[in-house]
């Protein structure tokens, strides 16, 4: 007990040691900018303003849409306010200090490590390392030796072990159907790894009440996809908000989109070419050993695979091809159907809207290379992006405290859906 308070107090100091550090992002802030009309005057200042990188980050686009949310550098605040007057755009702040954000929530997350150390299992009390997410689907498979099993599917660039876990229901029967799901493809995206390890629990752990979910269908997740970035976001504030994967690119920048980086459509629109950017498609389709990793998967369960689901943040969306044009495949029907499922039952179970469409026009704009688009032509039937909900006060950073609700929402998303596709896709 008192070793526990020492801890407590202990780490209470550290957090306002904390607080006084700086770091990178001291002073940018978050704009919420939205107009009543659709204004294509405004649309164009932003897209242009938000091409100097070292200024802006787009967190949520404008295009089409009637608000964007833009972090601003604390040099271009005065010019940027006053260019939103001229547009007549209203604004919001929605952080008015991303550094200090970023610091208190780093120094948190240090203190709930400590506070809730690794035990063999991962509850919904803070955010967990790639390698305890290994380690949790490792013991998982130990101690559930006929239902669940872990397979090493490749490395990382800086040499990470990524681990796909298979759940079945132990029955032994080969050649179920499969749904595949993946988290973690863009690093800064924490509430995507927790989701899926949400998943992997309830599927193992609360077997009786999804039996149904098992039957005929065997489940293999990938929770983190980018585990270099991933890690990399959680060593330090100033990392935070990286997205890309860490291999280094031609130039002085590091990274690339691992969701631009696929071999369908690659690099023909909403990516770039600039190494320096956060949509880099890389110097070449499957430049990224992450991204090969999920190609390989892809087609090893194309045959059985139903469903492939990818989870991302932000947005309450549930994103459907093409996302490379914004033309609509033929069964544009049956991924409408099955994404209806799901929007439904989360927004019974707790209020959210999520919205769903084709890719390009519901997020209004098109992003090729992407994981989606690449599985559902390589035969996956339903193939879905989740854009989890906006959380904490930029968006990719819901506290501690949120994961619990987010992570038990998205899983009543993806369970209707699931049940949908099972009775779609009957196993042959
Ligand atoms: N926010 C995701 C991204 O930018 C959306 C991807 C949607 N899928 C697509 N094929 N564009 O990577
Ligand atoms: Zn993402």
């Amino acid at each position: 007990m008192t070793v526990w308070w020492l801890l407590l107090a202990l780490s209470y100091l550290s957090l306002s040691a904390g607080l006084q550090k700086s770091n990178k992002y001291d002073g940018y802030k978050v704009y919420e900018v939205s107009s009543k009309a659709r204004s294509a005057a405004l649309e164009l200042t932003i897209s242009e303003l938000v091409k100097n990188e070292s200024y802006y980050e787009v967190f949520s686009g404008f295009k089409g849409g009637n608000s964007a949310k833009v972090m601003v550098h604390p040099d271009e605040q005065v010019n940027f306010v006053k260019l939103m007057a001229e547009n007549n755009a209203a604004y919001d702040v929605l952080n008015r200090n991303v550094g200090l954000t970023l610091s208190r929530q780093f120094e948190m997350n240090q203190m709930l490590r400590q506070w809730f150390p690794y035990n063999g299992r991962l509850g919904t009390e803070r955010y967990y390392t790639h390698d305890e997410i290994n380690q949790y689907i490792e013991d998982l498979a130990r101690d559930n030796p006929h239902r669940v099993f872990v397979k090493t599917v490749g490395k990382s660039y800086e040499g990470r072990w990524l681990k796909t876990v298979t759940i079945t229901n132990g029955d032994a029967r080969r050649n179920k159907n499969v749904i595949l799901v993946d988290g973690g493809f863009h690093a800064r995206e924490w509430i995507s790894p927790a989701a899926a390890v949400h998943l992997i629990n309830e599927l193992v752990e609360n077997f009786e009440s999804n039996a149904d979910l098992l039957l005929d269908f065997d489940w293999v997740i990938l929770p983190v996809v980018n585990a270099d970035g991933y890690e990399f976001t959680q060593t330090l504030p100033d990392n935070r908000l990286w997205r890309k994967t860490r291999k280094p690119s031609s130039s002085e920048c590091i990274g690339t989109d691992p969701n631009r980086n696929f071999d369908f459509h690659w690099n023909e629109a909403g990516a770039s070419e600039d190494p320096c950017d956060n949509t880099y498609a890389g110097p070449k389709p499957f430049s990224e050993p992450e991204a090969l990793v999920v190609r390989d998967l892809i087609h090893s369960y194309a045959g059985r695979g139903q469903m492939y689901l990818t989870l991302h943040s932000y947005g309450s969306l549930i994103l459907y091809p093409w996302g490379w044009t914004d033309a609509v495949p033929d069964t544009v029907d049956d991924l409408d159907e099955v994404a209806a499922e799901g929007k439904k039952a989360i927004l019974e179970a707790t209020g959210t809207e999520y919205r769903f469409g084709p890719s390009t026009t519901t997020i209004n704009y098109a992003a090729a290379g992407a994981s989606d688009d690449y599985a559902f032509n390589a035969g996956f039937p339903i193939s879905f992006t989740m854009e989890l909900p906006f959380g904490g006060e930029d968006g990719f950073d819901p506290p501690a405290s949120d994961i619990d609700r987010l992570v038990k929402e998205t899983w009543v998303g993806i369970a209707a859906m699931a049940r949908r596709v099972i009775q779609k896709y009957p196993l042959a």
